[in-house]
């Protein structure tokens, strides 16, 4: 078992189908559109093809999560998000960092992730680790009003 340390007191293991609950809870706290929970059962039990990397506190409660998807050299940052009150700390870096360290032992070596083009806070975190956009995508989120946002595809070469 692989363990990252985490600001806040948190540190950072693999997603298993026991936190299900939680991450359809801080996934709903952090995106218009939830997932369903059984969704998350789902693709926490294939920890080879979707793997996640939660952040937990001292009860191993999980408070932020990264979700991935593999696919041969590739993969896709499926979601990420960090409770409310704990954003701003550093989380979602740690994240990020502790899934793209845990794939050098992987064959994959692009990432690419969709992120709404005004979501300004995650694409500086994204920007931070390299990725560069490389395509938009018009509509692709449904916005509570109605309306919809246009999403940027985002890539990154892990070397
Ligand atoms: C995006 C998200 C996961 C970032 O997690 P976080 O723990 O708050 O981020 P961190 O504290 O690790 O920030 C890391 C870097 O990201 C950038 N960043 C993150 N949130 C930011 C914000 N609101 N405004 C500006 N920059 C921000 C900063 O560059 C920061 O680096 P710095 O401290 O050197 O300035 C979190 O805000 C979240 O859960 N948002 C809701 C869900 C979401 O939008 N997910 C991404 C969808 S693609």
């Amino acid at each position: 078992m692989s363990y990252w340390t985490a600001p806040a007191g948190l540190f950072i293991g693999y997603g298993e189908p026991a936190h299900a609950d939680h991450l359809a809870r801080l996934h709903a706290q952090g995106f218009y559109r939830g997932w369903p929970r059984d969704d998350f059962e789902a693709y926490l039990a294939d920890r080879l093809k979707t793997p996640a990397y939660v952040a937990l506190d001292a009860r191993r409660t999980p408070r932020g999560f990264a979700m991935l998807r593999l696919s041969g050299d590739e993969c896709e940052l499926l979601t990420i998000a960090v409770e409310k009150k704990l954003r701003g700390k550093g989380v979602g870096r740690a994240l990020l960092a502790a899934a793209v360290s845990d794939l050098v032992t992987t064959p994959v070596r692009t990432m690419f992730l969709e992120v709404d083009e005004t979501n300004l806070g995650a694409i500086k975190l994204y920007k931070n680790f390299g990725f560069t956009e490389i395509a938009t995508r018009r509509g692709y989120y449904p916005k509570p009003d109605g309306s919809t946002a246009t999403a940027l595809v985002m890539r990154a070469d892990l070397g």
